[in-house]
């Protein structure tokens, strides 16, 4: 074993290396935009200049003359289309700003022109030719800025249910021996995942294939179909790799009905592969928020009161929010608590997830107030998670299925050598550089969504896994071709996975880390069923007809258990049943999951369950984790030497894809406190630093030492598979761990990210 393939402990599976490692470290995996289509034109996006106001008049004569141009399309000449309704109002979109339907502009880098040309160049060189006149109003580009309106998320977004409350918050902390009121602000960030916002659209008569790299086939699918108001069956959407998602690729975006739409005016495949700087604004993003925390405390340390007021940015047009109060009030055990979410409507792009959309803002606030907590409590700050851990949450009393918090404050305090801290700020040094400890809890429900699998089994032992589930390199295909080995006995490499293909049986969106909970639960009742089939061709008469129905399945989650059951003489039951391939297909859904679920999995609504919306308990994955800071006296540079996380996710498939997933989510959220940030120009609500020279995103060199320690955590509770889910878990919490060990080594407490060395004033 190796660092990048650690050894399993209990209820972990192997280490296997990827199963696209090949194809991608080989160039030979094939990203939407590479998909070769049959004489395909070009499309280029001019965008708008201006944030708010509207478009006068187009000169479009210039354009016209550029070489090999077929059409500039403008709402003057658009296709119409069928508007869309946000997600969280039971539709597809990611906006409800659709681009090209009016002369009004709605935010910033709007689409408002497409040129199609012969060549990519042409399409680029015709859309700068493009003239703009407008008639510019002055936007509100953000908080405090004028002409902003604030109002309660609940009601006016419906997936925000609830502002947490219980007990007499005002009363006990007014009582509080000890208490602590502070403000903390994130900013506006940018996925920027690898691969651009690329669509390409080709129409084999009524037949509609979209390649674009997506985190939801069926979402896409369906909510295309929907704008053109066509057959969703006639839509196909194809993806066998994307490059990177984060959130970004969730939720329809305005960009595919209106190719495939002027695809098929055109008669022609059309292929758009926007700019860098585009999909800031083409795309979602994650809004810049604001929090003020107020914890009151006995002087033992017990948590009396708890109160948390969010407020986020969104557009115009969607109420859009994440509501991290759900689990920042659930966290701690604490008798009386409030809390608040507010939405901030400004002339912005619609914002949407984006890593652990809800914790990463939330927990910053909250983790940063428990260390401010711990500081005037004079305690240790894993000493205080301690004495407030709890094993029911306390705004309903319901049972978390497994917690595994103060393990990993306790395995990962050792790895990082906690013991050697001096507890006194700006009390540790190494020559010019003062020396930080800082640590932070993270914690990311675990979520399921009912999912669909088709599982060929043919005599030879060979398994073809069908499923429209999402590689957005997590290591999707890898778990899934592990779980249908270890299911049918069947050796991994004969496992072929088919993935990112609409036509395949549905699985959910890519997101809320739910893929392994949900597509490996779907794909272990498939080959259950499978399992089923050839025991009954084998076994003896004499068996019952109950023994039957049950034989050769197992309900417990572990492989283990799959191995302990009979074990399956492929070979004899082929035989026994006189034939040469199994074949089943089989839809599987969560407890809880509403009725309408299938349906609902069908036409591109992911029915999520799971973390605090469970009915008689709550389901979260833990970590802790420990951050040496380091801060140049004279220069005030700050360096992250050191990263240690321990976690805990109930059954870890693939020991090797979870450390690397934690370990980016390590990275990113050291990034999230020191590097990402995407700068506003209040004067015209404009990104300004809309490139990667200019957005900072980390580098080897800005974290040395990235240590990832996984705790063996069994939860039968959750899902058959067992697994609570990890892509989103590690990012959380790692800003305030950051900004603690700051604390720690200057003895000054910075509430807003990202902190720069222009920041630090010691
Ligand atoms: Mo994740 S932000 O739910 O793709």
């Amino acid at each position: 074993m190796t660092a990048a393939a650690p050894e399993p402990k209990e209820n972990m599976g192997q280490p296997v290396p990827r199963y696209d490692a090949v194809v991608k470290v080989t160039g030979r995996a094939t990203y939407a935009s590479d998909m070769p289509l049959d004489n395909p034109a070009y499309a280029f996006l001019v965008t708008s200049a201006i944030a708010k106001g509207r478009i006068d008049r187009f000169d479009l004569d210039e354009a016209r003359s550029v070489r090999g141009v077929i059409e500039i399309v403008t709402h003057e000449n658009a296709p119409e289309l069928k508007e869309s309704k946000l997600f969280s109002d039971g539709g597809y979109a990611g906006t409800t700003i659709q681009p090209l339907k009016s002369a009004e502009i709605s935010h910033d880098g709007e689409i408002i022109a497409v040129v199609i040309a012969e060549s990519y160049e042409a399409a680029r060189e015709a859309a700068n030719r493009v003239k703009v006149s407008y008639t510019a109003t002055a936007p509100s580009a953000t908080f405090d800025s004028p002409g902003t309106t604030a109002a309660a998320a609940k009601g006016q977004n419906a997936q925000f249910k609830e502002d947490a409350k219980v007990g007499d918050f005002a009363k006990a902390f007014d009582e509080a021996e000890v208490k602590i009121t502070a403000a903390y602000g994130t900013p506006t960030q940018h996925h920027n995942p690898m691969e651009l916002f690329t669509t390409s659209c080709a129409w084999m008569g009524d037949n509609l294939v979209i390649y674009e790299g997506s985190q939801y086939v069926y979402g896409l699918k369906n909510g295309v179909a929907e704008q053109l108001g066509i057959d969703p069956d006639k839509v196909r959407v194809v993806n066998p790799y994307v490059g990177g998602g984060f959130g970004s690729r969730g939720s329809m975006t305005p960009r595919t009905a209106i190719i495939a739409a002027i695809a098929r005016r055109l008669n022609r495949p059309i292929k758009l592969v926007p700019t860098r700087d585009q999909g800031f604004t083409i795309a979602t993003y994650r809004a810049e928020t604001r929090h003020e925390i107020k914890l009151g405390a006995a002087r033992d340390g017990k948590l009396v009161a708890l109160r948390h007021e969010g407020a986020e940015v969104s557009s115009r047009a969607d109420a859009y929010c994440v509501g991290g109060t759900k689990t920042t009030t659930r966290l701690y055990a604490c008798p009386n608590v409030d809390s608040l979410v507010s939405i901030v409507r400004a002339d912005r792009n619609t914002p949407g997830f984006m890593r652990s959309p809800p914790e990463v803002p939330y927990l910053f606030a909250l983790e940063s107030a428990m260390d401010e907590l711990a500081v005037q409590l004079n305690m240790d700050p894993v000493e205080l998670r301690r004495i407030n851990d709890t094993t029911n949450e306390p705004i309903g009393g319901k049972p978390y299925t497994s917690r595994s918090l103060m393990a990993c404050f306790d395995e990962a305090a050792k790895a990082f050598g906690w013991a050697q801290r001096s507890p006194q700020p700006k009390s540790m040094s190494d020559g010019d550089w003062l020396i930080g400890y800082g640590c932070a809890a993270t914690c990311y429900p675990t979520q399921m969504a009912p999912s669909a699998a088709r599982v060929r089994l043919q005599r030879d032992g060979r398994t073809r896994v069908e499923i429209a589930g999402h590689e957005i390199g997590t290591g999707a295909y890898t778990v899934i071709a592990q779980t249908a080995a270890d299911r049918l006995g069947v050796p991994l490499e004969k496992v072929a996975v088919f993935m990112g293909d609409s036509d395949l049986p549905p699985a959910p969106v890519a997101g809320g880390s739910n893929s392994t909970a949900s597509t490996c639960s779907a794909v272990m009742m498939v080959c259950d069923q499978i399992r089923q089939r050839l025991f009954k061709a084998v076994m003896p008469d004499s068996l019952t007809e109950k023994a039957k129905e049950t034989v050769g399945i197992s309900p417990a989650p572990t492989t283990q258990a799959a191995k302990s059951d009979r074990p399956l003489d492929i070979e004899k039951a082929f035989d026994a049943l006189g034939v040469g391939v199994v074949e089943e297909y089989g839809e599987w859904k969560p407890d809880g999951a509403p009725l309408d679920s299938f349906r609902a999995m069908h036409s591109g609504h992911p029915r999520l369950v799971g973390g605090h919306q469970m009915k008689d308990q709550i389901a979260y994955a833990f970590g802790a984790e420990f951050v040496e800071v380091r801060i140049n006296r004279f220069t005030h540079e700050i360096r992250c030497p050191r990263l240690v996380g321990a976690f805990a996710a109930g059954r870890i498939v693939n020991p090797r894809t979870a450390r690397s997933q934690l370990m980016g989510g390590l990275i990113w959220g050291m990034s999230s406190a020191l590097l990402e940030a995407t700068e506003i120009d209040e004067r015209y609500a404009r990104y300004v630093n809309d490139n990667l020279a200019d957005y900072l995103l980390p580098v080897n060199a800005d974290v040395p030492g990235v240590e990832v320690i996984m705790l063996s955590e069994q939860d039968d509770r959750i899902n058959p598979a067992g697994v609570k889910g990890l892509g989103e878990l590690a990012n959380v919490g790692t800003n305030a761990a950051i900004c603690n060990a700051i604390h720690h080594a200057t003895g000054q407490r910075i509430r807003n990210l990202p902190v720069r060395l222009e920041n630090i004033e010691a």
